[in-house]
């Protein structure tokens, strides 16, 4: 029978022969080090990980992220360690530095916190947040008001005793939870959110819409595993492609479905699909996206600039003789996905660990 501790020691060993060649160290250094961490195993059934173990490992994750377009860019991840952090209120501090380091007046950078790594049910904090920042939905007898994949989280919300103003882009408070204690809600300052209106360059009208999205997706329900040790409060960001705002958030039928709207403004014959109302009007929704954020100066790429670069990071696995993964499904964008090279190959997709994974919801 294979024990809880000798699978941690041989994802740890595992982890750290790849971590000490990757960053090129000695192979006395890994044999030290590797005595040190069978030992701490062994006495506390974990073992802690180095800030440099820590950093490294957070990018081989972003690395090995299977559904990430953006993954040329792993090795600039900016790594805030906040294992220290103990109580909720150390916590949100720790997170609005974060939103403010990454969103960096608009010149976005990759970020991820990394709060202490949990050990067990009892013993393991969780942010119940999908994103930091994020619209509230609303179920209201007149239909949904606001992001409808958010309505179960705005539920909560309400059940610990906040309230929005209800109109379609009321940012969530977070909701942070210490082990089995109850969760705790906090609301964050506007001044720390960047949003951008989202206008269009030429179709009259667009902007009676009175569309806008926030600048920085950071994701902060996943757990990041490194080594066999599960840090379940991780958020990380990157920057936006257009099209998972503009063909996605903003388009989706069970999301924002703007699509008849945007037709609408352009006259387009919504009678019948054979118009193609719904592709012309999301492809001018998308175009709306760019140029609002490039207006606005917060960085965010096209989904054809964001192929090229991937095909770089392939490139670049080739060369340092890594085998390539990735999940074809997610990779392709959903607007124009075959004028990429991306819907012309196909890609092995393979679990490599460290890597982000789902947990399950705690609400
Ligand atoms: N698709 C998610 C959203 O629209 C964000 C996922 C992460 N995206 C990113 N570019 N890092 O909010």
């Amino acid at each position: 029978m294979v024990t809880n501790t000798e699978q941690l020691e041989r994802e740890a060993i595992e982890f750290l022969e790849i971590v000490y060649q990757e960053l090129g160290k000695p192979n006395a250094e890994l044999e030290t080090r590797l005595q040190d961490v069978k030992m701490q195993i062994a006495e506390t059934g974990y073992y802690d990980h180095t800030f440099e173990e820590l950093e490294h490992g957070a990018k081989i994750a972003w690395r090995n992220s299977n559904k990430c377009i953006g993954r040329l860019f792993w090795n600039s991840l900016t790594v805030f360690d906040e294992r220290k952090a103990e109580k909720e209120d150390e916590v949100l501090k720790a997170l609005r530095h974060h939103i403010t380091f990454a969103t960096n007046s608009g010149k976005i950078r990759p970020t991820i916190t990394i709060f202490k790594p949990s050990r067990g049910k009892k013993d393991c904090l969780r942010i119940w947040n999908h994103q930091l920042i994020r619209y509230a939905g609303y179920e209201t007898e007149h239909g949904i008001i606001g992001d409808p994949a958010s309505i179960d989280l705005t539920r909560e919300c309400e059940k610990l005793g906040w309230r929005g103003e209800g109109t379609h882009f009321d940012i969530l408070p977070l909701i942070i939870q210490r082990n089995d204690h109850n969760p705790k809600l906090f609301s964050l300052e506007k001044e720390y959110i960047l949003e951008i209106p989202i206008t269009h360059p030429d179709i009259e009208g667009f902007n009676d819409l009175h569309v806008k999205w926030y600048g920085v997706p950071i994701i902060s329900d996943m757990v990041l595993e490194i080594g066999g040790i599960l840090y379940s409060a991780a958020p990380f960001n990157g920057w936006y492609m257009e099209t998972e705002i503009g063909a996605r958030n903003l388009a989706d039928t069970f999301r924002y479905n703007l699509l008849p709207k945007v037709a609408s403004i352009m006259n387009l014959d919504k009678r019948t699909h054979a118009t193609l109302w719904k592709d012309r009007a999301l492809v001018e929704l998308n175009v709306a996206v760019l140029h609002s954020f490039k207006t606005a100066g917060v960085s965010i790429v096209d989904h054809h600039t964001a192929a090229q670069q991937f095909k770089l990071f392939e490139q670049n696995e080739r060369t340092s003789s890594r085998e390539l993964t990735g999940d074809w499904t997610w990779l392709i964008p959903p607007v124009s996905p075959a004028t990429t090279h991306i819907f012309h190959q196909s890609y092995k997709n393979k679990v490599v660990k460290p890597n982000y994974f789902y947990q399950k919801c705690p609400y």
